[in-house]
């Protein structure tokens, strides 16, 4: 039976954990997702790959396990990876994790599974492993790697790290997808962060996504202790090296936006909403752990430009002079207004609790300090003890706001910019305040259709 609690637009375990988004790709017409899951418990355990099927990328039906850590050389955990089609037949490619006692025994290694109906998958066994490696990166951590196909080859991208060193990304290249030789690393000397995950590139659009754990604070730019980059710029498989920007862009200014990967060959990304050393206090409804809703990336003027792809019902348009009240949960509006001067936007109202957005000062400024459940983090820094994230505005003379919100989060787009937040807010709260100060404005509701 399906658990009554779970979100409705969002892909979500029926019970237990889940973590970052795998797999991504669309395969015989439909889109497939498959996630990091540890379905006997509400915290991280032993990876399985959950598995997520949609016709529209809104409504999400969950198909049987795909990988099980069922091997000697996964026996820990089956960790982050990535899909590709191949002559019919849908491969995955993922990290085999082994404890071996702990510490600098661990290994990661890359392995291969491959499925004719994409349901059932059968292993292939390990294709890349430590006797791959260059010299000095470590074998403990070694992981997630992203597959795509470029001028005839398979190439992949994996997390790594040097001995004594910070996170690093490598290339390998691939004629058959079994056997792989390393061709370079990517930027050729160690990031902010202790170790990247799960890294993604896109040929077609020139951009690098990479989430880095315990990269040091930024100034304002980066107060979640694990977060998500992307630089612009093309892999130079000739050179061997990445031709293009290293100065890392935050890909999104909420709390709870980690490991995102893109569709192949689909200008698509979806994250995990959600990070790492927080409380989850969805574990009362037995579940912890959701991704974010699928959204359309491109880039535009030297930035990644990000929009949510559901699809909804027909949206109905209110003019508003500087008030209006309505009521939502789950569902997505948008705010359309002239030469916005001032916004103060109050969401899932409830009792004493709502979520704030406002426009202060020419930025966007979000609270979450009254939304419900408390949300313990280890960020110390002022904004994240006040329940706060900041995000630029756009600043244009026309501006469009767009909000997705499902039971426990909220999605807020504009200019291509995206802040992403989960709250707990108490049963029913589903009010919606805002006001405004613009010359126009429209306010658009968009109720989600139901599922097929
Ligand atoms: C990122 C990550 C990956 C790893 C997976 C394990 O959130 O730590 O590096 O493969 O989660 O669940």
């Amino acid at each position: 039976m399906q658990n009554k609690f779970l979100p409705e637009i969002h892909i979500a375990a029926e019970q237990g954990w889940i973590n970052d988004p795998n797999g991504l790709i669309k395969f015989k017409g439909r889109y497939h997702a498959f996630y990091q899951s540890y379905p006997a418990d509400t915290f991280w355990g032993p990876m399985i790959w959950g598995h997520a099927v949609s016709d529209d990328l809104t409504h999400w039906e969950i198909l049987p396990n795909a990988l099980y850590p069922d091997r000697k050389y996964d026996r820990d955990g089956c960790f982050s990876g990535s899909a590709i089609e191949w002559n019919g037949s849908l491969y995955l490619m993922y990290t085999g994790h082994s404890l071996n006692g702990g510490g600098s025994a661990v290994r990661q290694v890359q392995c291969l599974a491959k499925s004719d109906d994409g349901v059932s998958f059968s292993k292939l066994g390990v294709v890349i492993s430590e006797d791959d490696l260059p010299d000095d990166y470590v074998p403990e951590d070694f992981r997630d790697p992203k597959v795509w196909r470029e001028n005839g080859k398979f190439y992949a991208i994996i997390a790594a790290r040097k001995r004594h060193g910070r996170g690093r990304l490598l290339v390998y290249s691939s004629d058959d997808l079994m056997k792989w030789t390393f061709e370079f690393d990517v930027f050729g000397r160690d990031c902010a962060g202790i170790m990247l995950e799960c890294p993604d590139y896109k040929p077609e659009l020139g951009v690098l996504i990479y989430s880095e754990q315990f990269a040091p604070m930024d100034g304002s730019r980066h107060l979640n202790i694990h977060t998500t980059r992307y630089v612009l710029g093309k892999l130079d498989y000739k050179n061997k090296r990445f031709s293009g920007s290293d100065c890392g862009h935050i890909c999104d200014y909420g709390f709870d936006f980690y490991a995102p990967q893109t569709f192949l060959d689909e200008n698509l990304m979806i994250g995990w909403m959600d990070m790492w050393d927080r409380n989850h206090p969805s574990y009362i409804y037995g579940f912890a752990g959701m991704l974010t809703v699928p959204r359309r990336i491109e880039i535009v003027g030297g930035r990644m430009m990000q929009t949510p792809a559901i699809v909804t019902q027909a949206g109905v348009a209110k003019k508003i002079k500087s008030t209006l009240s309505d009521k939502m949960i789950t569902g997505m509006f948008t705010v359309s207004a002239k030469n916005l001067r001032s916004l103060d936007l109050k969401m899932r109202c409830g009792g004493d609790c709502f979520t704030s957005l406002k426009l202060v000062g020419g930025e966007w400024v979000f609270d979450r300090s009254n939304s419900g459940a408390e949300i313990r983090m280890h960020e110390k820094d002022p904004d994240s003890v006040r329940g706060i994230r900041r995000m630029p505005f756009g600043s244009g003379y026309e501006t469009q706001l767009t909000v997705v919100m499902d039971k426990y989060s909220v999605e807020i787009f504009e200019n291509g910019r995206v802040l992403t937040s989960t709250i707990y807010p108490p049963d029913g709260a589903d009010g919606l305040e805002l006001n405004l100060d613009a010359d126009e404005c429209v306010y658009t509701r968009y109720d989600i259709s139901p599922a097929k």
